[in-house]
């Protein structure tokens, strides 16, 4: 993907919609030495989101938005994000789909974490359907971001056991461990860090 030059960090917005604990894993991961990325923006389309905590604690800027008027809001938001030099966008638990004209301006600059092995269990309540179909393992994938749900290309994955009296809860919690591991793990694989 984009090399790394000089020693300027890469300028990154991570969008959120829920508790943040991707985001915390990312911010902890940005601050690193060996971080390519420092993020300058948290973004999230609900005022309700409990990781908007993390823009407090960390000082970074925040911004809420709603995606209602999703073609006004994403422009508004897409020169925002052009004038301010960011560079790439973290999607961690962001519960809406960007447009087609969106992630066309982002190109290969926009990841994204989901709680299963995709291409298996694409869009929402994969725990409930894994659990349901009995499945022996499921994990967690982080890929780029492309015009189809979830199906942009693999970057990296982990595989977890489900275990005899797994609950969706217990899934979620098994695999959010991973997740914290496997996304900082991505953004070094894709600058060849
Ligand atoms: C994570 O499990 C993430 O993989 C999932 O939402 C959770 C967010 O948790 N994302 C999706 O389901 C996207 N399709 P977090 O807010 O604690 O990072």
């Amino acid at each position: 993907m984009v090399l790394l030059t000089g020693i300027s960090k890469i300028r990154t917005a991570v969008f959120i919609s829920g508790t943040g604990s991707n985001l915390k894993s990312l911010i902890k991961f940005s601050k690193t030495s060996k971080s390519p990325i420092s993020i300058e923006f948290i973004v999230s389309n609900t005022p309700k989101a409990k990781g908007l905590n993390y823009a407090k604690i960390y000082k970074i800027k925040k911004k809420v938005l709603n995606f209602e008027n999703k073609n006004f809001i994403e422009n508004k938001l897409l020169s925002f994000l052009k004038i301010n030099n960011v560079e790439m966008i973290c999607l961690a638990g962001f519960m809406k789909i960007l447009s087609k004209n969106f992630i066309k301006k982002f190109n290969g600059k926009i990841l994204n974490i989901h709680p299963s092995l995709l291409p298996k269990y694409k869009g929402l309540n994969t725990h409930r359907r894994v659990l349901n179909n009995k499945e022996k393992y499921s994990g967690c994938t982080v890929h780029f971001v492309n015009s189809r749900l979830d199906s942009g290309k693999i970057i990296l994955q982990k595989k977890v056991k489900i275990s005899k009296n797994e609950t969706e809860v217990s899934l979620a919690k098994k695999i959010l461990v991973q997740e914290h591991k496997l996304y900082p793990k991505a953004i070094l694989k894709i600058f060849n860090v």
